[in-house]
Formats: structure tokens, C-alpha cells, sequence
């Protein structure tokens, strides 16, 4: 398995293009179930998760032709000849369960293995299911698989979900575009990546107003189309990098970023004194004196600050200069990164949700195990300001979510190279 070695080396400056974004990617693809018809995703990111679910759709009969080095995906699902998202793709990558709504919706069965837990948490699908459910759906849970299927075809219906689950509203939106009838999602998530999908879903034909609020409205219809869409911009990857520049010093312009994706994020920055402003090509985020400050954040769904910022964020508050609470409010273990962070030097505190971070002048560089997808991108960015040298183990977890990572960092003068074993 390789490793990344990170070697602190002062301030960082220049560009980092921001490509995107994993998770719209990872819902956009399934999306080629609902039509016979070819959908075409440009500015599509290159990543492990994206072979995944291209692996998941060919094996339903899916074709997924990758273009252009991986950034445009032509799929076509006129011969759809399998229902079955087999336990040993689906148990690599949670959002395999993205599939269901769409089959359920295009050929009226699925089965689908339950992903099963994650180093974050338990996972579980049960507002996927009652959404699902409500439409029409008969859905059953065996040998690890649920059976799902809609005799009688699904048929709108006012859904309202009990907390605003990502995936859940997307399973259920998906599906609702092919419902006989009008349903209506209520406390649905918000994210940028549900308004990609639906405006994505819009240009195939189907009819949804609200996406981005909390009530989303779909008018089912007979069929969709194919179209052409482009993937929104990734803002974890967005924010990730602009935490770069805030942990070394420096100025980095992150090429693509929009504010917007971004806001309350951008405010924690702002309390930490971190400046943030907008130019033509994207978002610049310089530290140019002085500590950075201290601040408290939880994690909610959007426009909150985002859970897969969490993570991130600590590793820029363990040099700040006072103590900082971090509440982890969307997923129930997703603090692995810190007792890594502490063989640093950090001085953390974690007691069930709440991780509490006294800052210290600098961090000393450490051999460190990446846990997790998020988690692993901290350790390199706490490497990066460190002393000396940190050695991330098991970045086979950052495949998953950041393209040319080591490329991206070097590109602003960062001391970085993955080694194959070590
Ligand atoms: C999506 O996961 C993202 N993944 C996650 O990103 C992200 O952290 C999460 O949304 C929250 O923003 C993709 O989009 C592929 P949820 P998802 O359903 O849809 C509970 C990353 O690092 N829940 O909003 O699985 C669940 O257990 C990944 O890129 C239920 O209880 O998130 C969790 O505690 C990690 N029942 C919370 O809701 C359900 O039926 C949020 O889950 C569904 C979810």
C-alpha cells in the first residue's frame, strides 16, 4: 500500500484547480438508468469511486464509456439486463445504493445489497426505504439484500423525511421523476450536489422546482431523455484546499471555486482570519501574518458547515492560537483523525461528539495511518505546516475522493511525493 511523505516547508503559493465534485458525480451516474437514451457528464473527476460506480453500472448492463482521460463519461442503459448491485461492489462504496431508486423507477424491481457500515458510521437506509415506500414501492430486507420492486409502478406522494439525509433524497427524487403523479419531498437536503442533479435531471426531461430548499416538488412523466451535463464544482475539494494557504501561510488561488458552495464554511475562516476574496478564475485564500484564531464549529447539513469539512478543519485548529470545540452532529465516528493528529503533537480532547482542540505553536512531523477518506487529507495538510516529516500510510482512502493530490499540492511549492510500500 503506498504512502505520502509531507515534509513542512513554509508558505505555499499559486494555483490548485478544483475539479468535480465526487459526490454530484456519484449520483449523476445512476441517473443513466431512468432513460434509454445517452447521458453524457463533462467536467466529470477522476477518481476511485467514479471506477466503482462504473463498474457497479456495467454490471447491471450499463455501457460507461470514459473520454477525454476520465473527465467525460458517455452512458447508455438501453439494455438494462441485470437488477441485481452485487454485495462485493456495493460494500466498497455506499453510494452503489444509488441505483435503487433509479432501477425501481425504469424496470419496476431491484435487489441491492445493504452497503453495510463504514469506518464513520452505521449507514443505515431506512429514509431511503420509507421514501421509497411511499411511492409505491414493496421493499423487503434478505440475506443482506433489500428486494425491492413496484408491481404496480410507482405513484407520487408527499414524502417528509426525519432528518434532511443526502442520499436518501436523492434515491427518492430519482425515482419520483418516472411516478405517476406529483410527489412532494419535504426537509429534504439541500446540498449543491441535490440542485445538480435535479438541474442535470431537468435537462433530461424530468419536471422539479424547489431543489436547493427544503421542499422539493416533482411532476412525474411518462419517460426522460438523454443530455449532456456538466458536474458542479467539488466544494469539499474546494475547501480542502483552501485550508492549505490558512495551515502553511501563503496565498493560493483555488481555480474554480465559487462562494456560494462554500458560505458558512468561509465564515469560520473568516473568525479565524483567514482572508477569502473572489477573483474571475475562482477563490483566493491568503494567511499573511499572525496566528491563525481559534473557532468552534458544528457540523450540519447544508448550509451548514459541512461534515466532510469536519476533519479539515481540525488540522488547521490544532496550531490555532486558543481552544476550539468541534461538534460532529452528522455521523457517529468521525473523529479517527485526531488520536492521529495527536501523534503530532495536537493536543485534543474527544469525548463522544465533541472533539476539543487547545492549539500549539507547531506540530512535529510523525509516521501517521490515514482511517478515512476525509481523515487522510487531514494528515497531509497537518504534515504540511508540520516540523519535519509525515509519513500518511494507506492513501488508498484519498484515491477515493482527491485526484493528483501529491500534483496539486507540489504545484504550490508543497515538499510532497507518494512512495510505493513504505
Ligand atoms: C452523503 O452521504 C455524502 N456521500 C457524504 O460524503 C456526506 O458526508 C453526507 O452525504 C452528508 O453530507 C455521497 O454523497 C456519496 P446522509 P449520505 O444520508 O447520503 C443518517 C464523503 O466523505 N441516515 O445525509 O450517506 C446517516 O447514518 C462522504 O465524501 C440515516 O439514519 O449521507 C448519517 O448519520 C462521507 N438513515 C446521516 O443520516 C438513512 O436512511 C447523514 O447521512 C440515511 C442516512
Amino acid at each position: 500500500m503506498d504512502s505520502i511523505v509531507v515534509t513542512g516547508n513554509g508558505p505555499l503559493d499559486g494555483q490548485i484547480p478544483i475539479a468535480g465534485a465526487k459526490n454530484a458525480c456519484l449520483t449523476l451516474m445512476p441517473a443513466t438508468i431512468l432513460s434509454d437514451e445517452p447521458l453524457t457528464l463533462t467536467n466529470a473527476p477522476r477518481l476511485s469511486d467514479i471506477k466503482t460506480m462504473t463498474a457497479l453500472l456495467a454490471s447491471l448492463g450499463c455501457e460507461v464509456s470514459s473520454l477525454q482521460d476520465g473527465q467525460v463519461l458517455v452512458m447508455s442503459s438501453h439494455n438494462l439486463d441485470n437488477h441485481v448491485a452485487d454485495y462485493d461492489i456495493v460494500r466498497k462504496m455506499r453510494a452503489s445504493n444509488l441505483v435503487l431508486g433509479p432501477m425501481l423507477a425504469r424496470l419496476g424491481h431491484a435487489v441491492v445489497s445493504l452497503p453495510g457500515g463504514c469506518a464513520i458510521g452505521a449507514r443505515p437506509m431506512d429514509l431511503h426505504i420509507q421514501g421509497l415506500e411511499a411511492l409505491g414501492a414493496e421493499i423487503e430486507l434478505r440475506d443482506g439484500y433489500l428486494h425491492a420492486k413496484a408491481p404496480k409502478g410507482l405513484k407520487g406522494a408527499k414524502v417528509t423525511f426525519g432528518f434532511a439525509s443526502v442520499g436518501a433524497t436523492e434515491n427518492v427524487l430519482m425515482a419520483a421523476t418516472l411516478a405517476k403523479g406529483t410527489t412532494v419531498l419535504e426537509n429534504a437536503a439541500r446540498e449543491p450536489e441535490i440542485v445538480d442533479l435535479a438541474t442535470c435531471l431537468r435537462r433530461m426531461g424530468a419536471q422539479i422546482e424547489g431543489d436547493g430548499t427544503s421542499t422539493i416538488t416533482i411532476q412525474g412523466v411518462d419517460r426522460l431523455g438523454g443530455a449532456t451535463h456538466p458536474v458542479v464544482t467539488d466544494r469539499i475539494e474546494l475547501g480542502t484546499y483552501m485550508l492549505a494557504p490558512a495551515i502553511c501561510g501563503g496565498e493560493v488561488e483555488c481555480l474554480g471555486g465559487r462562494i456560494d458552495l462554500v458560505g458558512a464554511f468561509c465564515e469560520k475562516l473568516d473568525a479565524a482570519g483567514i482572508s477569502v476574496s473572489e477573483t474571475e478564475k475562482g477563490l483566493k485564500v491568503a494567511r499573511k501574518n499572525g496566528r491563525v484564531r481559534a473557532v468552534d464549529v458544528t457540523t450540519e447539513p447544508f448550509p451548514g458547515f459541512p461534515t466532510d469539512l469536519q476533519a479539515q478543519m481540525m488540522a488547521l485548529m490544532c496550531t490555532a492560537e486558543g481552544t476550539s470545540v468541534l461538534e460532529e452532529k452528522i455521523f457517529e465516528n468521525r473523529f479517527m483523525h485526531a488520536p492521529e493528529l495527536t501523534r503530532m503533537g495536537a493536543q485534543i480532547e474527544v469525548h463522544g461528539g465533541t472533539a476539543t482542540v487547545t492549539g500549539v505553536e507547531r506540530l512535529k512531523g510523525a509516521p501517521v495511518m490515514a482511517t478515512d477518506l476525509r481523515a487522510s487529507v487531514s494528515l497531509i495538510l497537518a504534515g504540511l505546516a508540520a516540523e519535519g516529516e509525515t509519513v500518511v500510510s494507506r492513501v488508498y482512502h484519498l484515491d477515493r475522493g482527491y485526484e493528483h493530490v501529491v500534483r496539486k499540492f507540489e504545484g504550490v511549492g508543497a515538499k510532497i511525493e507518494r512512495v510505493p510500500n513504505r
